[in-house]
């Protein structure tokens, strides 16, 4: 069984690839909240194919699991069009990706994931081909080089990006579409959790999914992880029903935090409270403090520390609030007095 420190993690884990194709939506129509975003992407993709062309080329940025992948392949079946899916580490010579866009059928969506990991000499070849569906071919070497532009079939380019700030902006301006995806409110999440129970044949009702939302880190992938792990509690140790009471038990049991946070979101947290008095310190002393990237602390784990209401970014530095310390169970400690040399009157 995973450790609990797995269990939460919006990353995805190994062993659970093939489900999450199963549980991707198909369509529109089934891929759950994310409401402005979805609209904006009905009208686009509808205007397009009135006018018979390929959709503008479309990055999608956010933390992971929150349905990137998942759109690519919505706007590829929405486009009635195949989909060829790489990423930014995979595509490591100019060559690799001359060969992927020369080989698209047009109208084609060519999904790269983790599209900041591109490299500079990759990045170039693309520009022309997002722009003018055109590819600057060098033939030759030294005096003789000469630029040989070749003609691509029209296709749409999505990429996506969990560290949208790590983008060059000539890429990020290359993009006619730039949609940012959000952490999910309990309530989206109960509708996803009741796809995948359709999906996955597990009788879950409403009291049940409301428990697993609540505490899924705003994100679908966690969501569904949970559900599969508290669905074998509710086999082995129930009647193979999911309800309020077997779902409280087994996410006792797995150690699930009640606030829905991953490992990385009690350090942070617990290292501002514990070594800084709760804050304020700076970003950079956190990063190292933690180990951690501080672009990944700004990009991955903030966002939903923030929107939860556990942390704060001040001028000064980081701040837990007192949300985080009554979710440690920690008093807060007491600021120095606002008048100086104040003293306590004596208790006689
Ligand atoms: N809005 C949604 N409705 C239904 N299912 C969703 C939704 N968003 C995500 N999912 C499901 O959650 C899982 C994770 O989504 P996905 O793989 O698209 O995330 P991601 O943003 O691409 O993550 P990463 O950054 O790690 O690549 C998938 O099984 C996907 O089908
Ligand atoms: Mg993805």
């Amino acid at each position: 069984m995973p450790q609990h420190d797995d269990m939460l993690t919006a990353q995805p884990l190994e062993s659970e690839r093939g489900l999450e194709e199963r549980l991707r939506p198909t369509d529109l129509s089934e891929f759950v909240g994310q409401s402005g975003l979805c609209d904006n992407l009905r009208v686009f993709i509808k205007a397009a194919r009135e006018r018979g062309e390929p959709l503008d080329h479309v990055l999608f940025y956010g933390p992971p699991g929150l349905g990137k992948t998942a759109l690519a392949h919505v706007i590829a079946r929405e486009m009635g069009a195949p989909l060829r899916v790489t990423a930014g580490p995979v595509v490591e010579r100019a060559g690799d990706l001359a060969a992927i866009v020369t080989n698209l059928e047009p109208g084609e969506v060519l999904f790269i994931d983790e599209i900041h990991r591109l490299s500079a000499a990759v990045e170039e070849i693309l520009y022309p081909a997002m722009e003018d569906f055109k590819l600057d071919l060098i033939v030759g070497q030294g005096p003789s080089a000469r630029t040989v532009k070749i003609d691509l079939p029209r296709f749409t380019l999505v990429g996506a990006t969990t560290r949208a700030s790590l983008l060059t902006s000539p890429l990020r301006d290359r993009f006619g579409v730039t949609a940012r995806l959000n952490y999910y409110p309990p309530s989206d999440l109960v509708q996803i959790l009741d796809r995948s129970a359709r999906i996955l044949q597990v009788s879950l009702d409403a009291d049940g999914a409301l428990e697993i939302a609540r505490r899924s880190r705003g994100t679908p992938r966690v969501a569904n992880r949970l559900l599969r792990r508290v669905r074998d509690f509710a086999e082995v140790e129930g009647d193979g029903k999911i309800a309020r009471a077997v779902a409280r038990y087994a996410l006792e049991r797995l150690e699930v935090d009640e606030a829905g946070f991953d490992r990385m979101d009690r350090q942070l947290l617990l290292v501002l409270i514990e070594k800084y008095g709760g804050g304020p310190a700076g970003l950079e002393t956190l990063a190292a403090a933690i180990g951690e990237d501080k672009g990944t602390i700004e990009e991955i784990y903030e966002p939903f520390l923030i929107q939860e209401g556990f942390l704060d970014r001040t001028p000064r530095g980081r701040m837990a609030t007192q949300r985080a310390f009554d979710h440690f169970d920690i008093a807060p400690p007491k600021r120095a007095p606002s008048a100086p040399n104040r003293r306590q009157p004596k208790l006689l």
